[in-house]
């Protein structure tokens, strides 16, 4: 069996990271959260004092990060510089200045190769807003996974527990795919080539099955085996 680049690209809360999460292991890939990436530039450029508006800094802060991902138990962990920052960069704040930061042309040039790095060899399943379109345009299998908007504030909050405001999530979650979107380079679209998926009427388990069907067959292997 061939082991292929897997890429799943769409808005904030569609289900990526828990799609992605269940592929990978089902599939025995490897996962890149590209989001993580993205959010570990902006909380280190916030603690350097570094205004999320000022694209050279976080620039820089981009091509100087080192960062590492480590599966604990069933957690995909983040470290920066050795530190575990994996709660730190998913605040509501850091979520809007990791979208703040993605916006800058010379941040997402510096974590271009990074991408590409972390993504070598195949055997991956990557997540993201460009992954199809960008990072990896090759890739033998290319998502775009969305859901309403509404349903998509609902399990953010769910995510968020107790302190989770279901109207200020909402507003959040359209502010963010706004830019996200709307921005000049690498705006969140799927590739032309990407299988659209709807998670709203479909549970996790029937999205994480329909993808592995596809991916089966584009790395050669007969569906259902
Ligand atoms: O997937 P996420 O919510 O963790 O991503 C955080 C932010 O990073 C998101 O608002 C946009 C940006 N991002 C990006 O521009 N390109 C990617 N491939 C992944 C994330």
């Amino acid at each position: 069996m061939r082991r292929i680049v897997v890429t799943i690209d769409g808005p904030a809360g569609a289900g990526k990271s828990t799609v992605a999460k269940q592929l990978a292991r089902r599939l025995g890939y490897r996962l890149l959260d590209t989001g993580a990436i993205y959010r570990a530039v902006a909380l280190v450029a916030h603690r350097r004092g570094i205004a999320w508006t000022d694209a050279e800094a976080c620039a820089e802060v981009a091509r100087a990060l080192d960062i590492t991902f480590d599966f604990v138990g069933d957690k995909n962990h983040v470290f920066v510089s050795g530190e575990d920052v994996s709660g730190a960069i998913r605040t509501p704040e850091n979520s809007q200045g990791a979208s703040q930061v993605s916006a800058h042309p010379p941040v997402r040039a510096a974590l271009l190769d990074l991408q590409r790095r972390l993504g070598e060899g195949g055997g991956v399943v990557v997540e993201g807003r460009d992954t199809g379109t960008v990072v990896f345009p090759q890739a033998q299998a290319k998502f775009f996974l969305t859901a309403t908007e509404e349903e998509r504030a609902r399990r953010r909050v769910a995510e968020l527990g107790s302190g989770g405001d279901y109207e200020k999530t909402l507003r959040e979650i359209r502010e963010r795919d706004q830019r996200d979107a709307s921005r000049d380079v690498a705006p969140m679209k799927p590739a032309e080539d990407a299988v659209l998926v709807d998670s709203s009427t479909q549970t996790i388990e029937q999205v994480v099955e329909n993808l592995a069907r596809v991916v089966e067959e584009r790395a050669g292997v007969t569906a259902g085996r």
